[in-house]
This record gives C-alpha cells, structure tokens and sequence, in this order.
C-alpha cells in the first residue's frame, strides 16, 4: 500500500482577503497509530465544537480503518484529520467498491490555510492507488466539496408527519407479525434485512458486524433527559425477519394532552407487507402528536399511503456527494437504463489524472467504457460526472444549469441513459 505519509506545497493560488495564507505550506499528512486516536478525535471534536467523549473511543476503533486516516500535525497537537471506509456501494445495477470518506475536519486555530485542500489531494491519491473507482461522503456544508470533484448525487428527505392530522388511508393486511425485540435479537436478524434491500437501491452501503454493533446500535448510557432508548420492533412472517423499524421517543405534552415526538432512527422493509406493516405499527404507538424521520427516501412511498398526505411535510436535503476517481471503471461498473452510446469528455482543474475522454456504451444489461479520441457528445466535469453517477441527480437540469455542455439531443440520449428505475438512497450517515 502506498504510504500516506505525503508532504505537500500548494501553489499559492487565487487569495480571499480574509484568508491567513502563509507564503510557503507544507504538511505532513499520515495515518494515525491507536495511540493517537484521542489526539486526532480531540481536533474533530475541536472543529465540530462537539466535545471529544473518551468513552466512545473503544466502540469508534472497533471499526475504524486507522490505515485509511489522515492527520496533519503542529507540535503536539493534531490540527487536521480525514479518514476513510471500505464500502462495497450499490450503484445502478451493480456494486463497486467506493472508498467512503469520513472525519474530515480542520482546527478552527488553523483554518483556511489549505489544510483541506492538502488533505483532500492526499485522500484522493490513495484512493485512485487503492484502485476504488468512485469516492463518496456527506458534506457538513453543501459549497465545500465541489471543487475537489464530489458532486451531488443523492437527496434525502426529512419527513415529519402530524400523526393526529392523518393516517394510513387503508388498513394493512399483512401476513405477518409485528414484534418488540432486544437489542441482542435485532443485531442477530436485521444486517439480513439490511443486505437484502441493500443490492437494490443504489447509494446503500455495506455494514461490517463491528459497524452493526459499535454504530448503528450504540447507544448512550444514558439517554438525554426526556428521550427514551431505542426501541427495537420487527416484522416477520414464518420466522423470517422482513422488515424492521428502530426508533425513540421525546415525552411531552400540551394542556394536559400528550404532544410526544417519535423519531425513526431507521426503518427498512425487504418487502411491501413489511414495509406497510411497519408504518402501521408506528401510526398506531400512542401518545404520539409527531413522527419523524431523517434521511428518508426521494420517493417514500408512505405519501401515497396516507389518508391525508399534505400532512406528511417532507424536507428534501443533500445526502451523499460522489467523486469518480476512474472514469473508465466507474462507467463501466454500473448499468443504464436505456441501451446507447455517447462521447463524454471529463474536465478535472483539482485531479487532472481522472479527466479523459471515454465512449460509454451502455444498456440494461452491461457497459463498456474506454478512452477515445472521437469528437465529444457531451463535456462536463468530475464534479458533474459525480452528481450524475447514481442515477438520482439528472443530466438534462445541470445542462439548464449550465453546468454541462453538449448538443440538445446527446444530453436527451445521456439523461435517459443515466437515469435509473430506483432513486439513490443513503439511509445513515457516516
Ligand atoms: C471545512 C473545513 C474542513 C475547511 O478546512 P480549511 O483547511 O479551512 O480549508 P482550505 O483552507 O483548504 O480551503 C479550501 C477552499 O475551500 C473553501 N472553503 C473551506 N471551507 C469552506 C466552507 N465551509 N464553505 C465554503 N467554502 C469553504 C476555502 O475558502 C478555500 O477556497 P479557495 O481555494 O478559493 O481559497 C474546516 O473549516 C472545518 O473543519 N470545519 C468544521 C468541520 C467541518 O465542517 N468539516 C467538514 C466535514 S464534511
């Protein structure tokens, strides 16, 4: 493996007044050792004005790939750090290994000298080294990482719905039962649930038991004051776990009425019963004025479930950002949902080693992608190629936007061709 331990000058570039840049700049950027997990989570902290919990350490490297951070130091102190998962990620119609780019942060004692900008050119060379074609994180703020070729490819959706305002418009009918489990149950049954859905809906990402355990169900000691614990609730029909719904709930009330809040940490159905069912079983908790949930799906099908679906207020939101590291095998490694061809030319100011130009041949069942020298159909650049990958964000509005170039009718023939049947999804955060 390369080694990440990566000095690097930038190029004194276009200034903003208020930046503090130094002349000259040169950063050691390397991977920590378990030892300095507390220095590298205390500049996280640090960036995110969260505090740095000790307590948390254990559960955080049970999982985490310490090969894959990136830290860059001041004296003693980290002041800039980055890190990365090794997800096996659904694409339309297939699944590419994705390097999933996490923790990434500055001291606010030290920002806006290029430490970003360092750490993102050496996260992207050991990624292209790593041979994963695409790159994928969430971005605390939406302008940040457009300019190193991550673009927007997945919207989530915040819903909230006023329970006593609305409901499901039919009973459900589903075969199976629904059922409180423990935590030990639920770890045991739901990563199939999870898997099976997984290979359907491009954006998902694969979970490793130690994630399972240490992320996804870890929960606080003690809950915040006000706010129960998880609850776990599955759905199964003959014993097969289909569906399951985790959830906790924030006890209030109004003139004697209780108004409580019942937010779905998650909830994923392999089935439409266990899909319907599950809802059901959420309209029908009690005392309950509003559900929430974060990060839900573009097309949520519960909207057109619901008696009244006005009341199902939904917030659209940027989920996941995708850089294409390699253009000839990320175009190749998805599926499309028309059969064509197009000339696509890639433009990349950050990382000119992923520009080129390539002829995409693509359908249903396969593709091929590989460089040319034939005219282009269309231009654009990673960013855009990024935005576009998972099938969620479409071509046509980007060229309205005026965001990629090409010929009315190439830009109709590659839209279809990009678009796909499921919308992207990214249930979790990470
Ligand atoms: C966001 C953050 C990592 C930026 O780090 P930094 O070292 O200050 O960034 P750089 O100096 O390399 O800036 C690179 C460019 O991005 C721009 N930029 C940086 N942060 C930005 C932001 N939050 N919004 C818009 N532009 C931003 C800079 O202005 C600079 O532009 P320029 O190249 O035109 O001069 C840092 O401010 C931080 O840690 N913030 C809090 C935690 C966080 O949000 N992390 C990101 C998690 S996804």
């Amino acid at each position: 493996m390369p080694s990440l331990l990566t000095r690097y000058t930038p190029a004194l570039g276009h200034r903003h007044p208020h930046h503090r840049r130094r002349n000259t700049l040169e950063y050691s950027i390397r991977p920590i050792s378990p030892e300095e997990a507390p220095a590298f989570f205390q500049c996280h902290g640090a960036a995110f004005s969260h505090d740095f919990q000790p307590d948390l350490l254990p559960h955080t490297l049970s999982y985490a790939e310490l090969d894959r951070t990136g830290s860059v130091w001041d004296g003693g102190q980290v002041v800039g750090t980055t890190g990365v998962w090794s997800f096996e990620m659904t694409v339309p119609g297939a699944t590419l290994p994705c390097a999933g780019v996490t923790w990434v942060s500055v001291r606010p004692t030290h920002r806006r000298r290029g430490i970003l900008t360092a750490m993102m050119r050496s996260k992207l060379e050991h990624i292209r080294d790593r041979g994963e074609p695409i790159a994928m994180l969430w971005a605390s703020e939406a302008p940040i990482y457009a300019r190193f070729g991550y673009g927007l490819a997945t919207e989530g959706v915040e819903l909230r719905i006023e329970r006593t305002r609305t409901a499901l418009a039919h009973p459900v009918s589903a075969p199976g039962t629904v059922r409180f489990v423990s935590r030990d149950e639920a770890l045991s049954a739901w990563p199939a649930v999870y898997d099976r859905v997984r290979p359907g809906i491009p954006g998902m990402h694969s979970r490793s038991t130690a994630w399972w355990e240490h992320r996804v169900f870890r929960e606080p000691e003690f809950p915040a004051p006000g706010f129960s614990s998880s609850f776990f609730v599955q759905y199964e029909e003959a014993g097969q776990v289909l569906g399951y719904v985790r959830y906790r709930v924030r006890e209030t009330e109004e003139d004697g009425s209780a108004t409580s809040t019942l937010t779905i940490r998650e909830l994923m159905a392999a089935t439409r019963s266990a899909y319907a069912a599950l809802w059901q079983f959420v309209f029908g908790v009690d005392l309950i004025g509003t559900i929430k949930a974060e990060w839900r799906r573009a097309d949520e099908p519960l909207y057109h479930m619901l008696a009244d679906p006005r009341r199902l207020v939904r917030r659209p939101t940027d989920t996941v950002f995708c850089r294409i590291m390699d253009p000839g095998a990320a175009l190749s490694g998805r599926r499309y949902a028309t059969e064509g061809a197009v000339v696509i030319e890639v433009t990349d100011a950050f990382a000119p080693w992923a520009a080129g130009r390539f002829l995409l041949e693509g359908g249903p069942a396969g593709a091929i992608c590989a460089a040319t020298t034939r005219e282009p159909d269309i231009t654009l650049s990673s960013t855009e190629l990024g935005a576009i990958f998972l099938g969620g964000t479409r071509l046509a509005p980007l060229w309205h936007a005026g965001r990629v170039s090409g010929t009315p009718e190439a830009i109709a023939r590659a839209d279809a061709m990009f678009g796909w049947h499921t919308l992207p999804w990214a249930p979790e955060i990470w």
